[in-house]
């Protein structure tokens, strides 16, 4: 019989472990269990620490529901989604724009509207017009990609914060022929991630202000390509360089023009952006996105 000590519980758990027959189960389990241990040895884990951090992961879990996803949202301020994200692109067949967060606002079966529609209800503070291309890496158009908009009205809030039972500032088009996409919006302004959870008690307890830059999520599919899923992020913003869960890449950072005569639609000031995106591979073909709609993952 083993005597357990810091030194060999780690490898009892694996060797316990050992049995697993999904090998990336067994893989992934390994070097959790590895990492695990090695954060409590060097940290001196006391038991009030441990308990205190079964409190806050208990309270996270409560705090989620079929609007609310405490558990990505912590994914996203430890910089895990953002890595998760990165380490994607890098397995990507061809180098097309790059992933940016998905977040919690993300609602499917965001409707389809007409070319060139408005998507918010309250276009008082001034619209804007997003438009640009959907392409391949060698620049072909993608006639017939769904583009998904979602984004905060221009006080910072998303319709899931306000009128959840109504889609509002988002909405889904089809690229024309041409790879070409139009809508129009409002400027969309920067947040704080939800206040009122365990997230936000850890975020405050660091010394960070909890503020996402000003941005607008798109989520761009296309037959035969790797889904997108990205944001744009308003150039000149206070936090692009501090960005509360790390999603606003200097790639992403999009400037709004006045007067842009090649925008489609005169006279309203524009972000023009041109999105590429990779050819599909096999693994790509059975999915998975770092964010879900919050309902889809009360199942
Ligand atoms: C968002 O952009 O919607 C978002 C992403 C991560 C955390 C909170 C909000
Ligand atoms: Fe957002």
């Amino acid at each position: 019989m083993i005597e357990y000590t810091p030194d060999n519980i780690t490898a009892a758990t694996i060797e316990q472990m050992s049995t697993t027959t999904d090998p990336r189960l067994k893989t992934i389990m390994e070097s959790a269990v590895r990492h695990l241990h090695a954060f409590a040895r060097e940290v001196n884990l006391t038991p009030a620490e441990w308990i205190f951090g079964i409190q806050f992961l208990t309270r996270v879990g409560h705090m989620c529901s079929a609007s609310r996803q405490e558990f990505i949202l912590l994914s996203d301020t430890l910089g895990l989604s953002t890595l998760v994200n990165t380490l994607h692109d890098t397995t990507a067949l061809e180098d097309a724009t790059h992933t940016s967060l998905l977040g919690p606002f993300f609602r499917e079966n965001t409707p389809v509207m007409e070319r060139g529609a408005q998507i918010g209800s309250d276009v008082s503070t001034g619209e804007i017009v997003l438009w640009g291309r959907v392409t391949n890496v060698d620049g072909a158009p993608i006639a017939n990609a769904m583009v998904t908009v979602w984004q905060t009205a221009a006080n910072g809030s998303y319709d899931m914060q306000v009128t959840p039972e109504r889609n509002d500032y988002r909405g889904s088009f089809v690229t024309a022929a041409d790879g070409s996409y139009v809508l129009k919006s409002v400027r969309p302004l920067g947040y704080y991630i939800p206040m009122d959870g365990p997230v936000w008690d850890m975020v405050r307890a660091q010394g960070r202000h909890g503020m996402r830059p000003a941005h607008i999520h798109f989520l761009i599919g296309a037959v035969g390509y790797r889904e997108l899923v990205t944001a744009l992020y308003l150039s000149g913003d206070p936090h692009l360089h501090d960005d509360v869960v790390f999603g606003a890449s200097a790639d992403l950072v999009a400037q709004i023009k006045q007067n842009d005569p090649e925008c489609p639609i005169k006279g309203l000031p524009s972000i023009r952006f041109d999105f590429t995106v990779s050819r599909e591979s096999e693994a790509d073909r059975r999915g998975g996105r770092v964010g879900a709609d919050p309902a889809a993952t009360l199942a």
